[in-house]
């Protein structure tokens, strides 16, 4: 091979890593907005397990104690639930009735294990669902990240809470979008609690709001 023809190929070889780059900042830059195809392959490969794990507990224990507190009895839809680890945390006393969905059968499998009398576990995205009844509490645990348009989201569920209702927010700092959906959230909406809960040894924040649509 001549020393020209090397050349080009070493050109060659570095316009391609720089595309593949650009191409890989791209895949990045859409974060957790992605399809519900892909969510399925996800949670079918075991990629989301690690959310039942030690570290994930604060936060769905601060979500579960801020319905227990605030509203025990509570009817609860829970947006974007996976295998329905929140409802597996929330106590038998402080609810009286939980829908959770997902876009996810694999995830939605797993959380109809503890499928009850009192609790449904559906199919549906949530950004097209449209629940039949009004909720006491509406969750949005780690979900907003994932959506197209999550302020209209969350106007489009608060019309189904309850006079009094309380709209409940966990979004983790680290996914893209969240400090601009946690702005957006707080100009819209009556902040009633705002706690962050840090993992120490991971250096993972999340940020778990109360939020009320009428103010506190
Ligand atoms: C980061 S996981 C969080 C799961 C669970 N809420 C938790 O906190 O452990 C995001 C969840 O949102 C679901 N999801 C993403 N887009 C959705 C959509 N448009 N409608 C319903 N669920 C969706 C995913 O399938 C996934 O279960």
């Amino acid at each position: 091979m001549s020393g020209a023809s090397v050349g080009r190929h070493s050109v060659a070889d570095h316009v391609a890593r720089w595309l593949q780059l650009l191409v890989d900042r791209g895949r990045r830059s859409d974060g957790l907005l992605q399809s519900g195809r892909a969510w399925e392959t996800q949670y079918a490969a075991g990629r989301w397990d690690f959310l039942a794990q030690l570290p994930e507990l604060a936060r769905f224990s601060v979500l579960a104690g801020y319905i227990c507190h605030l509203k025990p009895g509570a009817a609860v839809l829970d947006t974007g639930c996976g295998q329905g680890l929140l409802l597996g945390r929330l106590p038998n006393s402080c609810y009286s009735s939980y829908v959770g969905i997902d876009v996810s059968g694999s995830a939605i499998a797993v959380a109809s294990k503890q499928q009850s009398e009192r609790s449904t576990f559906l199919i549906a995205d949530c950004e097209e669902y449209s629940p039949a009844e009004n909720f006491d509490v509406i969750v949005f645990n780690e979900v907003l990240c994932c959506l197209r348009d999550p302020l209209r989201t969350v106007e489009r569920y608060a019309r189904r809470l309850k006079p009094g209702g309380l709209l409940l927010v966990s979004l983790c700092t680290a996914a893209r979008g969240s400090a601009t959906i946690l702005w957006r959230l707080k100009r819209a909406y009556a902040t009633v609690d705002e706690v962050r809960v840090v993992h120490a040894q991971k250096k993972v924040t999340w940020v778990c709001l109360v939020l009320c649509p009428a103010g506190p």
